[in-house]
């Protein structure tokens, strides 16, 4: 049998210096692991993440996240309990930060990453996750994608009028998107946002985040466009939501730009409507 090769040195730091060139900070698996787990199941996220302890949703649904472990259960309460008791935002951004149930604030973040914007918009802004320069700011969508949401906010005249969050509330190595186990933890935390702006309406960027806030299969270029009703765990709360186009997606294929405006038109169309108040 043959020795392998031995590696080029010269070969190998040419080759790392490329990807450190190209943006590459992380090595990891294509997907994610998620090691709270045991075993995968269908289960819902978000506003009915409380049924994940409960009995298994429809596979049907054909959603496939995982049914916590008994680790990641008691996280679950953990952020259920961290949420209920924060009486304001500030109080539920200290109660994020203080967290420590979801694994990926182990996983090479450097602090928790929750909102920025006006707390009493009439819209609430959910995207999937922070990346590096979110991670680096400790503020949502402040990199390259996120400067252009607020350039089409501007457009839109939606300035003043978001609130701006994450299903996640640190960076996945790599910026990968985060595992519907990760957002499923987190879940308590947005809902609890949720609760406390009391927007008028959501607005979510990007599959991940449409996803898990409404618990739907399709793919972004099928949801995005239509308004669906998401409801509280207790159901008390039902607020119309938007899904649309993520602006990182937008800058690989610019010519989607125009699907995500006729998004932002949909959305300034019912908030600007005069005749029903939401
Ligand atoms: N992408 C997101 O979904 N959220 C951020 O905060 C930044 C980039």
């Amino acid at each position: 049998m043959n020795a392998p090769a031995p590696l080029d040195r010269r070969a190998v730091e040419s080759l790392l210096s490329f990807w450190a060139d190209a943006g590459v900070d992380a090595a990891f698996e294509d997907a994610p692991v998620n090691r709270l787990a045991e075993r995968p199941v269908a289960a819902p996220l978000t506003a009915r993440a409380r049924t994940a302890t409960g009995p298994a949703p429809e596979a049907a649904q054909g959603f496939t996240a995982h049914v916590p472990a008994p680790a990641a259960a008691n996280a679950i309460a953990d952020a259920r309990r961290l949420a209920a008791e924060a009486q304001d935002l500030e109080a539920l951004a200290a109660a994020i930060a203080a967290f420590d149930g979801c694994p990926l604030k182990f996983e090479g973040a450097r602090q928790a990453v929750f909102a920025r914007g006006n707390p009493d918009a009439p819209v609430l802004v959910i995207g999937e996750a922070p990346g590096a320069e979110e991670d680096q700011a400790g503020q949502p969508f402040v990199g390259r994608a996120g400067k252009l949401l607020d350039r089409m906010f501007a457009a839109a005249g939606l300035t003043d009028r978001v609130y701006i969050t994450n299903t996640v509330y640190w960076r996945p190595p790599g910026n990968r998107t985060p595992s519907p186990a990760e957002q499923l933890v987190c879940a308590p935390f947005v809902e609890r946002a949720i609760a406390l702006v009391r927007p008028r309406m959501l607005l979510l960027v990007g599959g991940a985040a449409a996803k898990a806030v409404l618990q739907r299969p399709e793919g972004i270029l099928s949801l995005h466009g239509r308004w669906f009703d998401w409801r509280s765990s207790d159901e008390a709360q039902t607020v119309p939501a938007l899904p649309t186009l993520h602006p990182a997606f937008l800058l690989r294929q610019p010519a989607a730009k125009k699907k995500a405006w006729a998004d932002l038109l949909t959305l300034t169309e019912r908030l600007d409507r005069p005749d029903r108040p939401h």
